[in-house]
């Protein structure tokens, strides 16, 4: 296994992905990760990420005793400069910063040779990589070699192979370094020699047997949503100890259309697995009844799911453990909170956010994996595509996509049109091939409670608006407005306006977020 460090780049969990395509299993730690525990971890190899801080700042300081554990240590960008510096060499601010393409000559070495992307006339093998970085190394530590260079970086790429410790000062792990994946998979497969052991049939088998080692014969609870996560927590565990899971379903009446009978069908009829159905719509429209505000209607959807899914739970008098979907990007998340500050825009309410009076033992057997992993596990565990490959959906639902006050015939409305909207997308083929829902990253409808003017065959309508928002987006921290075809939109309005009574009239979201965020409330 391979242990990255952390310095703080916006891109470092970009290079677990990278190792993980590798089949190696790595973890992501802070950069001040104490020896005794990298030791402990016993890496095959280490990575040093990135970071926006300057090796002079004496905050963002490994333990330099990790380059004398006698294990590879790539460094990158950030890594690289602070690997130089605890070695001895020289790192001096950039006059000027380097962003974006670049061209980078090489000499012989294990990290690059034979991954050029082309060769000068004077056979000079030169790759194409990304660079981001204002610092940069000017004299390499003792026992070091330049191995890549060009002119505004004459220390692009560094290597002491005897001790097998390299520096680069692009980013390989972002896919404008051409060769990127193949250069780190030849640090991690090579050069490290770590076993390429991380495949999902090895990884069933294994959370498979450490779910039955930590439950033995207790019963389990777990709060299924419907969405990715929860859905295969829950295939996995049921695959693990059959019966003695129980999940609890709670429909909170701001699903979208005949969602709660399509996650009763999968699981409960497919699957075999238990689930508790509860129909809770009532309580939820009775408590956001008169409600407009926006973090108010969070906070009252987030506290009454608490309060229906402990209800359910207390009944369930023999568990004693409480299932979780959390995945490893959570994981990182929380415990990166130093390296990373995080501004809340919006409070969020996740099925996972439940109190600790349940008295129940915390199961989270996704907590290793990144989300492409967990929908690769659903696939295998044999969850439908569809499902597993789907949109995010966010846990108060429609309730922040029906702006202002909710209301059950508003939901019965924005879910017919959201439905085509779904519907048409899924099936609209771009010239490559691929369907409008897998080249958008989120895509739903919004309602709107103002009434506009319309004209239906000879009457006169008053009726009520719908939004199309659709955006592409990584990472959901940014994301672009998606230029769907306009022939989509208008046969997607048309229908709209045509099939649900009470819609006269469908508008288009052409904002990008920032400035604006992705759910209208
Ligand atoms: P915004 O609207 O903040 O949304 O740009 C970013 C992403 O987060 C989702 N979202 C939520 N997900 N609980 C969730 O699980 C929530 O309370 C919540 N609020 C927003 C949103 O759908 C988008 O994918």
């Amino acid at each position: 296994k391979i242990l990255i460090l952390d310095f703080g780049s916006q891109v470092t969990q970009l290079i677990a992905r990278r190792v993980r395509e590798a089949h190696v299993y790595c973890e992501l730690h802070s950069f001040d990760m104490p020896i005794e525990e990298i030791r402990a971890f016993n890496p095959a190899g280490i990575i040093l990420s990135g970071g926006p801080n300057s090796v002079y700042e004496s905050d963002y300081q490994a333990d330099p005793a990790l380059l004398e554990l006698g294990i590879p240590v790539l460094g990158i960008c950030y890594g690289m400069q602070w690997m130089a510096q605890s070695l001895g060499g020289k790192v001096e601010s950039g006059h000027v910063g380097e962003f974006g393409y670049a061209e980078v000559g090489t000499v012989a070495n294990r990290l690059f040779d034979g991954l050029a992307d082309k060769t000068l006339p004077n056979g000079e093998h030169v790759i194409e990589v990304w660079m981001s970085h204002g610092d940069k190394v000017s004299v390499p530590p003792q026992g070091f070699t330049v191995i890549g260079s060009n002119n505004s970086c004459p220390v692009a790429a560094m290597a002491d192979e005897r001790r097998r410790l390299y520096g680069v000062q692009f980013h390989p792990e972002v896919t404008h370094t051409r060769k990127g994946r193949e250069m780190l998979h030849r640090f991690v497969l090579d050069i490290c020699a770590a076993t390429p052991s991380w495949t999902m049939p090895n990884y069933i088998d294994d959370a498979v047997a450490r779910i039955r080692a930590e439950v033995g014969d207790e019963e389990v609870i777990l709060g299924l949503s419907g969405g990715v996560d929860s859905s295969v927590a829950a295939a996995l565990i049921h695959r693990a100890i059959g019966d003695q899971l129980t999940c609890v379903f709670v429909d909170h009446g701001l699903l979208r259309l005949n969602e709660g009978q399509m996650v009763m069908d999968m699981f409960a009829k497919n699957l075999g697995v238990k689930v508790v159905h509860v129909d809770a719509s009532a309580d939820f429209m009775g408590q956001l009844a008169g409600e407009t505000d926006p973090e108010k209607k969070r906070k009252i959807i987030g506290a009454e799911f608490v309060e229906v899914f402990q209800r359910e739970a207390k009944k369930l008098t023999n568990a004693r453990w409480l299932a979780q979907g959390t995945i490893y990007p959570d994981v990182i998340e929380s415990a990166g909170a130093k390296t990373k500050k995080a501004h809340t825009i919006k409070s969020h309410h996740n099925v996972g956010g439940l109190p600790e009076t349940l008295n129940l033992k915390l199961l989270e057997p996704l907590r290793e994996l990144f989300k492409d992993e967990v929908r690769e596990l659903g696939v295998a565990l044999g969850l439908p595509h569809d499902m597993v490959y789907r949109h995010p959906f966010p846990g108060p639902g429609l309730g922040v996509r029906i702006l202002g006050e909710v209301r059950k015939d508003f939901a019965d409305l924005l879910r017919r049109a959201d439905a085509i909207f779904i519907e048409e997308l899924r099936n609209t083929r771009d010239e490559d091939g691929l369907s409008w829902y897998d080249k958008t990253s989120q895509a739903f409808a919004v309602f709107l409670p103002v009434k506009s003017v319309g004209v239906m065959g000879d009457g006169r309508t008053y009726d009520y608006v719908v939004a199309l928002r659709a955006v592409v987006t990584s990472d959901f921290m940014t994301a672009h407005w998606a230029e769907l075809p306009y022939s989509l939109l208008g046969k997607v309005s048309n229908r709209i306006i045509n099939e649900v009574r009470g819609i006269n009239r469908v508008v288009y979201d052409v904002s990008g977020k920032p400035p604006a965020t992705i759910e209208w409330e």
